[in-house]
């Protein structure tokens, strides 16, 4: 019976009355990921996510505190409570779904390419790119190292710690592509100037991306849809998102 009493234990346990108790809604995330999660110049997080993020403690009533994490071990951060929800462009994947809960999706993406200008005109798709030949670069543990190693399996794959070192791979002419999520690559190619790159900003995945949280808490999740479907409807999710992605 020890065991029983220890499994109501679990189920109590409420993420939301805690963030309500300590006055405060820790959210984690990695920066780097355009235009979702960045540091600026002063030091401070910026981007989508951390917008959303600061309305979201608003309607809580609490303060938000960012949490920059190492993507490599955000899951497991978010498992031993170092933060109460990840916002950090995450894509919902069957297999994170099954350590994690995840919201209702708040935007859709996809896998895209940022080519070298010596491939204009020979290389048109990922499909193309399926040969030794080719280095193609990407970030550790994401989707995009996924797609490439699942859809352009013959290529030379070279992993990177930050999505701007492996882009930086191809404007330098060290690698070929560069895979990536469709909203990274338009801030990056705005920002290197179309001299050195050409855009296949066709998307070749179908990537949801949503906060993921703790398992067994329906209350959390249930607000965070709530608060999701409002924030759409209501003005709040179109200003934000025009601020950081719609050009
Ligand atoms: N959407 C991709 C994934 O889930 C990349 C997200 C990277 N996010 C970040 N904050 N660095 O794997």
């Amino acid at each position: 019976w020890h065991g029983w009493t220890a499994d109501i234990e679990l189920a109590k346990k409420s993420t939301l009355e805690e963030i309500l108790k300590r006055g405060e809604l820790r959210v984690g995330f990695e920066a780097g990921y355009m235009p979702f999660e960045m540091t600026d110049k002063k030091g401070n997080f910026v981007g989508f996510d951390i917008d959303m993020a600061k309305e979201m403690a608003k309607a809580m009533g609490v303060k938000f505190v960012p949490v920059n994490t190492a993507w490599d071990g955000i899951i497991p951060s978010l498992i031993t409570g170092k933060f109460d929800i990840i916002m950090s462009g995450m894509t919902v994947t069957q297999e994170r779904n099954l350590k994690v809960n995840f919201a209702d999706p708040y935007i859709i993406v996809g896998q895209t390419i940022l080519l070298n200008k010596r491939h204009e005109g020979s290389v048109a798709s990922y499909k193309d790119l399926n040969d030794p030949k080719y280095i193609v670069t990407s970030k550790l543990g994401t989707t995009g190292e996924q797609a490439v190693k699942r859809l352009i399996p013959k290529c030379t794959y070279k992993s990177f710690e930050t999505e701007t070192e492996a882009a930086l791979e191809v404007v330098n002419g060290k690698a070929d592509a560069f895979v990536y999520d469709l909203p990274f690559c338009v801030v990056f190619l705005a920002q290197q100037g179309a001299g050195k790159l050409v855009f296949l900003d066709k998307p070749f995945t179908y990537e949801p991306l949503a906060w993921a949280i703790n398992k067994g808490d329906p209350d959390f999740l249930n607000w965070l849809n709530n608060f999701l479907r409002q924030v759409k409807n209501d003005g709040r999710y179109d200003q934000i998102y025009n601020k950081w992605i719609k050009s």
